[in-house]
């Protein structure tokens, strides 16, 4: 019995030792000291022993018993310290890899320049308003003093979405104007940039889309040199102290009297240059007083009340201040031409 116990020892000290994993070292200790294990099993027979070797022998048993669970105890404890190990170094984050840097994209060069405008105007107590590009022909254009046959209609080539010319693509953001005075308290000071459509093939100048900028104030004593004033302190802000300004006589239908405001051409100083084609002049805005027709379709007296208005394009705006060839460059959104900017 001494004997089968030092084997049942050496044994199970060696498959303990050698066990791998956490599951390899249970099915051990229940096979070894389990209920049903090796050793139990020969402790069962101490009963067949005399009386001075049992003694003995269960002194023994206890020591391989002792034995064995220090050995589970022990290999245990180096199997978790092995799987921590090995689960640390899975999951090891190598600071040292270089990361992967973000790309940050940047405004379109249009929209700086139009954040530049509303930065002014907003500053001058402007509200901005977005608002449709599905108009009636009423808004877009008979409150607008364009009456049905007005060459106006002709000449702007426009998106018709139904066959009795009634719902369109807005030609321009003058709508807006009307919208504001059906809807807003007196005074109004509004900007309202926006798309526009008119049928044009693309070219270096021309697309179906672009971008106007529409401005109107209406209150009591509004004259022509508000009108004149206010433009003018705009143009500075835009291109510098000592800008200079014209205003031409113009026709527009929504507007008495109506004109055109160039700015002298800030590269040449009006000696004429490519910059301004050779005329000195860069034509940047249409603007005039608000028809007493239009104040009065919208509900207010104009005998009262007056106002001016005002509407420019954004992408010859954006093409000059960048000093940017060819319309179609806007459009395209070629990351390669956009980073410029
Ligand atoms: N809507 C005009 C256009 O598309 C521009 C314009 C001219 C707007 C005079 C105005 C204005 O508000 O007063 O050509």
């Amino acid at each position: 019995m001494k004997q089968e116990l030092e084997a049942i020892r050496a044994k199970a000290l060696e498959a303990i030792v050698g066990a791998e994993k956490a599951e390899d070292l249970e099915a051990l200790r229940v096979q070894y000291l389990g209920k049903k294990g090796e050793l139990t099993a020969v402790l069962k027979q101490m009963g067949k022993l005399s009386a001075e070797e049992r003694p003995v022998i269960g002194q023994l048993a206890n020591e391989v018993r002792a034995k064995l669970e220090e050995g589970v105890e022990t290999r245990a404890k180096e199997l978790a310290a092995k799987a921590l190990e090995m689960k640390l170094k899975a999951e090891a984050v190598d600071v040292t890899i270089p990361g992967k840097a973000v790309k940050i994209g940047k405004k379109h060069p249009m929209y700086q320049v139009l954040d530049e405008i509303k930065d002014i105007f907003v500053g001058m107590g402007f509200e901005i308003l977005e608002d449709r590009e599905v108009e009636t022909a009423d808004y877009n254009f008979t409150k607008l003093n364009c009456l049905e046959g007005h060459p106006a209609r002709e000449w702007t080539d426009t998106f018709y979405f139904t066959e009795d010319s009634s719902i369109l693509l807005r030609t321009q953001t003058s709508p807006m104007q009307i919208h504001a005075m059906e809807t807003r308290e007196l005074p109004i000071r509004i900007l309202a940039p926006g798309r526009v459509y008119r049928k044009d093939e693309v070219d270096a100048t021309h697309s179906p889309m672009f971008h106007q900028i529409e401005g109107m104030v209406i209150d009591k004593g509004v004259t022509m040199a508000d009108l004149k004033g206010t433009l003018n302190a705009v143009m500075e802000e835009l291109y510098g102290k000592g800008t200079v300004t014209r205003f031409r006589p113009h026709h527009f239908p929504f507007t008495e009297p109506s004109c055109e405001m160039d700015i002298q051409c800030h590269k040449c100083h009006g000696a004429g240059c490519p910059t301004c084609k050779g005329e000195g002049w860069i034509e940047v805005l249409g603007a005039g007083m608000v028809h007493p027709k239009v104040l009065e379709g919208c509900g207010i007296d104009s005998n009262v009340y007056s106002g001016w208005a005002f509407g420019m394009g954004l992408e010859r705006l954006a093409l000059g201040h960048f000093k940017i060839g060819d319309l179609r460059l806007i459009f395209e959104n070629d990351v390669r031409f956009l980073e410029q900017f």
